[in-house]
């Protein structure tokens, strides 16, 4: 039997993308194969995201036009899974007749019984049920699926949910209770990626600081040294890190485990140290500036980024002030920056002294502006190092045409693109500046002398002896 079509559209976090990826592989597992039709989709899912209203909006305006498709072919299925299916529940059915199927973060391996009960009876359905544990058949081992388009990078959920309450965050409501896998099945995961070709995974949690701690599993760094383990892995990245639960064992790691790449997501959100408090971050601006130190102190070369929140209810102008110090004084590698928006069942969405949108969008264009100098003065100390760059693919994606104008004539041959171990953008030739043509492939670990700066990435090409010699190269990656 030809398979049906299924056409997954993701919005949100890499969470998000890894769980599209689990959609995908259960509902293989009834007969429909993923692919990027949307005309001919026999279903559709919507998998969504409510972390900002942003996010939130633009599942609903997609959503809206799919039910013109659904009165063309009313066999169509249309599902909505993520953060909004499990926040709003039934009231999607209410509001939406053209929806089908209704189901939550934890609902995604009883999808292929849902389906199958909608394609027998056409009934509609509404699956927001949580479990307060992970238990093992929740998911399935990735395969390329959930891999960036070359195959060589990878997302592993590590745990779910999240015990924090910040109170600006629905993900508490909406992902349910913290919970861990167990080390085993993730491990064997990655291996089932790496045979497929993987070679770089990035761990996923809300806190993967307190990955384990409930369930008496080992400690995130141990499961880094297990995963560390798996031959033809060649990088291991995770995110996010709490700052309150940051360990010295976590820090350590940075030093001792070989493949965890030189890079921590750290979000601080505010370095007001009251805005914190009514955050219910649980550390002092000085708390987050003892971690960096520590960090820097045992990892100099380690790259760190945040999030930011501008305009929380009650945010003064001293407390923008003081986020913006802070921001000068870690000289971050790169940053998020969101206007604060009140989510439902966050407890800041009832706290008065809300601050205009006006103000809001004043201070993100300052935090922004900000960044991009940092981030442009960083990206330019890089010029003439060396740096080591997982090969992702062949590409131009990452070049736009003024950056393109720029790279010397002669060498725009083939453009390849990968990261370095800090996480920055490398787009690079095939040939040294000495003609010498290398033979590059996804998945291989590439020196590239880097020549060019740009806003977003850098831009160089691969180095030979002689190019090293005549450059006067200054050795950065080891
Ligand atoms: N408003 C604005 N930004 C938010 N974030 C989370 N909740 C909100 C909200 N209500 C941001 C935080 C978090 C990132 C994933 O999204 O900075 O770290
Ligand atoms: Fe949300 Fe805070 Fe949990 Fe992060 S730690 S997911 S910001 S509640």
């Amino acid at each position: 039997m030809d398979s049906k079509h299924l056409y997954i559209y993701t919005i949100g976090c890499q969470m998000n993308t890894y769980d599209s990826s689990q959609i995908a592989k259960f509902l293989g597992s009834t007969g429909y194969a993923e692919n990027n039709d949307l005309d001919s989709a026999d279903m559709i899912v919507v998998n969504t995201c409510s972390i900002r209203q942003k996010a939130e909006q633009k599942a609903f305006s997609f959503l809206g036009r799919l039910s013109q498709l659904k009165r063309n072919k009313p066999q169509l299925i249309v599902a909505i899974g993520g953060c909004v299916a499990q926040q709003e529940g039934k009231k999607i059915l209410s509001r939406m007749p053209f929806v089908d199927l209704v189901f939550g973060t934890h609902a995604i391996s009883r999808l292929p019984a849902l389906v199958r009960r909608i394609e027998k009876n056409r009934t509609r359905i509404v699956d927001i049920g949580q479990q307060e544990r992970i238990s093992t058949g929740d998911y399935v081992h990735a395969t390329k699926k959930n891999a960036d388009a070359a195959g060589v990078s990878t997302f592993v959920t590590i745990m779910r949910g999240c015990d924090n309450y910040c109170t600006y965050c629905v993900v508490p409501f909406v992902r349910g209770r913290e919970s861990s896998r167990d080390p085993e099945s993730i491990v064997e995961e990655i291996k089932a990626g790496v045979k497929k070709g993987i070679r770089e995974v990035t761990l996923l949690g809300q806190n993967v600081n307190s990955y384990g701690k409930k369930e008496g599993l080992c400690s995130f760094s141990q499961l880094l040294e297990r995963v560390n383990t798996i031959a033809g892995l060649k990088r291991i990245r995770f995110t996010t890190s709490h700052p309150k639960d940051l360990s010295d064992e976590l820090v350590d790691a940075f030093k001792n485990i070989d493949k965890l790449c030189n890079h921590i997501h750290l979000p601080v959100q505010s370095g007001s140290t009251q805005i914190l408090k009514r955050m219910n971050r649980k550390y002092s601006r000085d708390d987050y500036l003892e971690k960096v130190a520590g960090l820097r102190d045992k990892c100099p070369d380690i790259a760190i980024t945040s999030d930011i929140i501008v305009g929380f209810p009650g945010e003064t102008d001293a407390d923008f002030e003081d986020t913006i110090s802070l921001i000068r004084r870690v000289e971050y590698d790169g940053l998020f920056a969101f206007m604060y928006s009140d989510r439902p069942n966050a407890p800041a969405a009832r706290f008065d002294d809300k601050i205009p949108e006006a103000v809001k969008s004043e201070r993100l264009q300052v935090v922004l502006g900000m960044q991009k100098e940092v981030t442009m003065k960083k990206h330019l100390k890089r010029v003439g190092t060396v740096q080591e760059v997982l090969v992702e693919g062949m590409s131009k994606k990452n070049i736009d045409a003024n950056e393109a104008a720029s790279i010397p004539a002669g060498t725009q041959g083939i453009q390849w693109t990968g990261r370095t171990a800090d996480n920055k953008i490398v787009n690079f030739d095939d040939c040294s500046a000495d003609g010498e043509k290398f033979e590059l492939k996804n998945g291989i670990l590439a020196k590239i002398l880097i020549k060019r700066a740009f806003p977003h990435s850098l831009w160089g090409y691969p180095v030979s002896i002689k190019t090293l010699k005549r450059e006067g190269e200054r050795s950065y990656a080891a």
